[in-house]
């Protein structure tokens, strides 16, 4: 379907959860956060209903996100489900990779099409002072066991983030030049935690990148269903992607929606508007109401960020992004 603004919506984040085996410093506290009650996250089965109804308005492509995703039982099940769906055509996981390692197998059993694994540095330390808890040997395991499967399209995340993990943005490029892995580069947003902490710029990083491999060359193919503007390295076999949601705000080109794991229907990451689908399919709707609301929300989707006005207003964000899912 077409937004208010003319944008083809085909594209939805679900979260499954808003919990997490890890604690990054930009997404959540030391402590981690007062988890969503049970009662109130929605069932597989609820996701797939909704799924069905998202592939009535057009929605083609799903992305599966948390918290950390695979920390939720049986996600295989989920995926072979949303996967089977008629006009749904691609299912991906974003998740930190911690237990890739020993679900890869029957995820990909399941029908997953692609993997993005979040990954701020390879140096032990380093990963450790910024996930607080992980191990990013575990991380290497699942990414390696995963590119055994040809067919699956493997990216890799990294947020820069100024004093933390600057020196790392070097052998994060590497694991492009021998694997067949796409690393996206994605600029810090003032969302949840990330308020409080610097990212370093895309043109930043472009020139750190260009200093030790050579020119990056603009590549116009897209990869995946996301907003990153990728380049390509002589003698890299992955490409090396940007997501500068601040620097280089791409809402004009914006074609998802998301929802959360207790059900709420989110137009735009900056902003709390949506609509809580959880109660309606609770309170019994039928599918051509929920239909109706489904679209009249899409429709609706803001124009734009806000990112680099100061002001907080009202309706922006409160959630931290384990809670949405990014
Ligand atoms: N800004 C940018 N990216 C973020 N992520 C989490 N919080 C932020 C933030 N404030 C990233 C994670 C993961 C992806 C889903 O979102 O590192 O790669
Ligand atoms: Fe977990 Fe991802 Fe948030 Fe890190 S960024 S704490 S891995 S949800």
């Amino acid at each position: 379907m077409f937004d208010i603004y003319n944008r083809k919506i085909d594209y939805i984040r679900i979260s499954v959860t808003d919990r997490c085996n890890l604690r990054c410093i930009y997404c959540m506290p030391e402590k981690g956060i007062q988890s969503i009650d049970h009662k109130d996250i929605l069932s597989y089965e609820e996701i797939i209903y909704l799924c069905e109804n998202f592939a009535k308005i057009g929605i083609s492509k799903i992305k599966i996100t948390g918290g950390e995703p695979l920390v939720r039982d049986n996600l295989a099940y989920l995926i072979k489900k949303i996967k089977s769906i008629q006009g749904i055509n691609n299912v991906t996981l974003t998740t930190n990779g911690i237990l890739l390692e020993e679900q890869i197998d029957s995820l990909v059993k399941s029908g997953l099409d692609a993997v993005n694994v979040s990954i701020d540095s390879l140096d032990e330390i380093a990963y450790k002072s910024i996930t607080r808890i992980g191990d990013v040997n575990k991380v290497m395991r699942g990414i390696n066991k995963t590119l055994k499967y040809k067919h699956i399209v493997v990216k890799v995340n990294c947020v820069p983030i100024a004093g933390v993990n600057d020196e790392q943005i070097l052998d994060i490029t590497k694991m492009a030049q021998n694997k067949n892995i796409s690393i996206r580069f994605i600029e810090l947003m003032p969302i949840g935690l990330g308020k409080k902490i610097k990212g370093i710029s895309e043109d930043r990083i472009k020139m750190i990148i260009e200093e030790n491999f050579g020119k990056l060359t603009v590549f116009n193919k897209s990869i995946g269903n996301g907003p990153s503007n990728y380049y390509s390295l002589d003698n890299f076999q992955g490409k090396i992607g940007f997501i500068s949601a601040v620097s280089h705000k791409f809402c004009e080109k914006c074609n998802r929606a998301r929802l959360t794991s207790n059900g709420f229907l989110k137009t735009c990451l900056q902003y709390s508007e949506g609509q809580n689908l959880n109660t309606l399919i609770r309170s019994g709707k039928n599918d051509e109401e929920i239909i109706e609301i489904i679209k009249k929300t899409i429709y609706n989707k803001p124009r734009e960020n806000r990112f680099l006005e100061a002001e907080d207003y009202e309706n922006f964000e409160q959630n931290i992004m384990s809670q949405i899912g990014g």
